[in-house]
């Protein structure tokens, strides 16, 4: 593994190799302390967009591990304005051992790979977000352990994280089912992707209008903001058009009765997720939000050639 860009670059043994690895450093968090394995190593966080679970799950990884982390704030950094992303990727391989970067278009994570000399994470693109599909993965794994045919029905705008979780699906024989609006569809070149993923595993995938049918005999429910970092100036359009894919009660009674219920984080209380849902007994969110963590750790690791 050169970067670490999209799960669909990977083949389903290495995207469970990492799950496996994640929990295997998450169990040795948790007992004794993970050991130096990142010792000399720096991380530069580039940013163009706010975060919270993101920096801080990334920054506290390196240190764990021994490592260290410098953010690279939007203003700093200029990514494709006060510089071209290509002399940024080449300036900060000589400076720092990997680069994560948030980033609003893809094509600069992707940029940033081809000119660095070092590892390059995408921390959350406009297409995709494939750190969270990891951490999304192993909060599954860690209830409902890795049988195949699992159905994951995702509830809401098929943005980039619904991207990185469909391509998780795929990859691991999941079932993934998406109930959107017309004209807000995913991605067509992403559920291509899945779609040649799914050949190989076996993955069902179901494209859906309707959130009820999407839900039914789910053992995962996951959803994510209506308006995504970037489409703030749609917010309002966008408030019209998704209540019907609200995550509440109602539609968390219709599906399989252990079901869990995900989402990435910030929640838009009581917008795409209810209060009552957020904090129920079906709610994984915070362990979810607590998986970056170990999942990431298990990206670095491998980028790193260690543990
Ligand atoms: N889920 C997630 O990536 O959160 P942040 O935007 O806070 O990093
Ligand atoms: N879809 C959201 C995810 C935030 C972690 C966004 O891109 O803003």
């Amino acid at each position: 593994m050169k970067h670490f860009l999209a799960i669909s670059d990977l083949s389903p043994g290495e995207v469970q190799d990492l799950l496996d690895l994640a929990i295997k450093l998450k169990q040795e968090y948790f007992t004794q302390g993970n050991p130096p394995y990142f010792k000399g190593k720096v991380l530069g966080m580039i940013f163009q967009k706010p975060s919270l679970r993101t920096r801080v799950s990334f920054d506290m990884a390196m240190r764990h591990c021994g490592g260290d982390a410098l953010y690279l704030s939007p203003n700093e950094i200029g990514l494709g304005k006060r510089e071209t992303t290509a002399d940024i990727a080449r300036v900060l391989s000589g400076y720092v051992q990997a680069l994560m970067a948030r980033v609003f278009d893809h094509a600069h994570v992707l940029d940033l790979a081809k000119w660095s000399d070092i590892p390059v994470v995408n921390g959350l693109s406009d297409y995709n977000h494939p750190c969270q599909g990891m951490a999304d993965a192993m909060t599954i794994q860690e209830k409902f352990g890795k049988a195949r045919g699992l159905n994951v029905a995702y509830v809401g705008d098929a943005n980039n994280v619904a991207v990185s979780l469909m391509h998780v699906c795929a990859k691991l024989g999941w079932n993934f089912t998406i109930a959107n609006p017309e004209g807000y569809d995913l991605n067509a070149k992403a559920v291509g992707v899945a779609k040649d993923i799914s050949e190989e595993t076996g993955s069902k995938l179901m494209f859906l209008r309707d959130p009820h049918e999407a839900v039914r005999e789910a053992q995962v429910i996951y959803t994510d903001t209506w308006t995504s970092m970037g489409q703030e100036e749609e917010t309002a359009r966008r408030e019209k058009v998704f209540p019907p894919y609200q995550v509440n009660a109602k539609l968390v009674g219709e599906a399989d009765k252990d079901v869990i219920v995900m989402h990435c984080l910030p929640a838009h209380r009581n917008q795409e997720l209810t209060d009552d849902v957020a904090d129920g007994p079906h709610s994984v969110i915070f362990p979810q939000a607590h998986n970056r963590l170990h999942a990431q750790k298990a990206i670095l690791a491998r980028l790193f050639g260690v543990a």
